[in-house]
């Protein structure tokens, strides 16, 4: 927390984020959609149940009114019959407003997202991105570790 900027906090994502920045933070990254508040509150309902292993993060900027969300991340933690019951943390969907990229806050969302992965005992921390995007991830501690497959429906 110590070191956002100024008047910059952390915090869970809330019910209560429909139309306060997060699904824009979200657009810079992809496509959103068009989601009903009563969907994106069904989702939230859905990904909060305890043991859903969901850790969705937000910046906030409190230096305007009403307060922002400028920047989000999240963590999810898989459990796993191998390695001793481990678990692994995925991280998803990085995303800071265009208007506030390059201030350390993609640096501060992943460090706290390894944090809560660290801390949930996930023996280790994983990710995909571009290649247009490695460096960053490069320079907030990750390293470039195996392939990534996909198949869409
Ligand atoms: N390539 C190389 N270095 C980079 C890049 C990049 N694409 N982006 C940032 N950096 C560097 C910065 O220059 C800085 O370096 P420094 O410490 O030497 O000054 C360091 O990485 C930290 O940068 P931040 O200021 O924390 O980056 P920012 O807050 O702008 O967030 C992010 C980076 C999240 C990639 C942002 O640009 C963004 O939202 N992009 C669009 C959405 C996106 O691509 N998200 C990631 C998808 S992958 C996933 O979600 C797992």
């Amino acid at each position: 927390q110590a070191e956002l900027p100024q008047g910059y906090k952390f915090r869970a994502l809330r019910r209560s984020d429909y139309d306060t920045g997060f699904l824009d933070c979200l657009r810079v990254l992809t496509t959103v959609g068009d989601i009903s508040k009563a969907q994106f509150e069904a989702q939230y309902d859905t990904m909060s149940r305890p043991g859903s292993g969901y850790y969705i993060l937000v910046v906030e900027d409190t230096n305007t009114s009403p307060p922002r969300v400028v920047g989000t991340g999240a963590v999810i933690v898989e459990r796993k019959f191998i390695h001793g019951l481990g678990s692994v943390g995925h991280i998803e969907d990085i995303a800071v407003a265009k208007d506030q990229q390059g201030k350390k806050l993609g640096l501060r969302i992943i460090q706290a997202l390894d944090y809560i992965a660290a801390n949930t005992g996930c023996y280790k921390t994983i990710l995909d991105c571009s290649e247009a995007n490695e460096g960053f991830y490069v320079k907030c501690g990750f390293r470039r570790a195996g392939l990534e497959m996909a198949h869409y429906h």
